[in-house]
């Protein structure tokens, strides 16, 4: 990569471009081809075919991702869970262990408890914030630690500087979702991580149009992982990564302005009289705020709050803005609302949500790109 690609704006528009460009395109051209030429290539997965993740789509922005995190390879995938469920089902293998983050993204915690167990996976989970009790978690079949950077939807922030040490103590493979980070504010692989994911849905793309996923790290676990989704088929379209390419351009843009933004709303929940509890890493009331500061460029669009007055009043509020869209999803230029206990995490049982401290009144709130004070004013009338 040239050295003039130092900064990760600069990376975004230039990292991964064909060069020379395609036929001179400024912007990468769209493969709509299942298969190519033979050029006498001889292994199975150097042929050149759609579902083997080689088009010169796939080729793009697999340079382009891996540049953004400073790490050796990357592979997208069709959809975030298609990043995960591939991961986990070519690290992991009948007879083994993992150990997982407690608080995580509903479609991975029903994966987790749901499906694995069918492939003979075990599981165990892990309270992040109390790294002396990972210890005893520990099985003689663990292999993988899984995490969040930022835990959907309560914005925890693991001590993930402990999470790499222990994981290389005790030889098990770091697999982290980075999604709510975004590259933009963490970088997996520069703190130690073998294997970062997102998905492609939110953020990285942006624009509330596409599902996809992506998975960033070490060379040879992305091989690994390349030649399981060759086998299992969940590639992702050319149209679909020529979205994605397009909306990685303005990521940093996006995330810098959402960044602000959360924070500043943020602050205003925190001081208004009918508002319970907001969670968001960049207030100092964060339990983890330290660690955030210390290891994150930014705080991120996400944040969660609670009203008083529990769920009903939760309902009314969201039923009282005008602004942000009520729908599941995040990451993109709409300011959009949810509660977790109907949308994400109603895969839990009530007594699980409990545990973990989602409160049905919960509203998650995913930042867009409207002025900060307009939404403000809106939350306030709403409030
Ligand atoms: C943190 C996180 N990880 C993974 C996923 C799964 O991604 P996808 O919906 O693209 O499959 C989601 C989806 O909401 C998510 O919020």
């Amino acid at each position: 990569m040239p050295d003039a690609y130092r900064h990760i704006e600069t990376k975004l528009i230039h990292a991964g471009e064909p060069s020379p460009r395609i036929d001179g395109a400024v912007s990468m051209p769209i493969f709509q081809t299942a298969m190519f030429e033979s050029a006498g290539e001889t292994s199975y997965h150097e042929i050149r075919y759609l579902r083997l993740n080689n088009t010169p789509n796939h080729v793009a922005l697999h340079a382009k991702l891996a540049a953004l995190e400073n790490a050796e390879a990357a592979l997208v995938t069709a959809s975030g869970m298609a990043a995960i469920s591939t991961a986990l089902l070519t690290l992991l293998a009948s007879g083994d262990h993992l150990l997982a983050q407690n608080c995580l993204y509903g479609g991975t915690h029903d994966l987790v408890t749901k499906d694995l167990g069918a492939y003979g996976i075990t599981h165990d989970f892990f309270d992040a914030s109390q790294p002396e009790t990972w210890e005893s978690k520990l099985r003689p079949t663990t292999k993988l630690l899984y995490v969040e950077t930022i835990a959907n939807p309560l914005l925890d922030v693991p001590d993930l500087e402990a999470v790499v040490k222990f994981a290389k103590a005790h030889g098990l493979v770091t697999l982290i979702d980075n999604t709510f980070a975004s590259p933009v504010n963490f970088r997996p692989a520069e703190l130690g991580f073998d294997l970062s994911l997102h998905s492609g849905t939110k953020y990285l793309n942006g624009h509330s149009d596409l599902v996809a996923g992506a998975l960033i790290g070490r060379a040879d676990l992305i091989q690994r992982v390349t030649h399981r989704l060759n086998h299992l088929g969940g590639t992702l379209d050319p149209h679909a990564c020529f979205l994605l390419h397009r909306g990685l351009k303005t990521l940093a843009l996006r995330v810098h302005y959402q960044n602000q933004s959360a924070l500043t709303i943020a602050e205003f929940l925190q001081g208004h009289s009918s508002v319970r509890k907001v969670n968001y890493p960049g207030l100092a009331s964060h339990p983890q705020h330290h660690i955030a500061s210390d290891l994150l460029d930014g705080f991120g669009g996400m944040l969660s709050f609670e009203v008083e007055g529990g769920v009903e009043a939760a309902k009314r509020f969201m039923q009282k803005t005008r602004l942000p869209v009520i729908a599941p999803s995040l990451g993109g230029v709409e300011t959009l609302l949810t509660r977790p206990a109907e949308t994400s995490h109603s895969g839990l049982t009530p007594e699980e949500r409990e545990r973990v401290g989602i409160a049905d009144g919960l509203i998650r709130v995913s930042v867009g790109v409207e002025h900060t004070d307009d939404l403000i004013e809106d939350f306030q009338q709403a409030l």
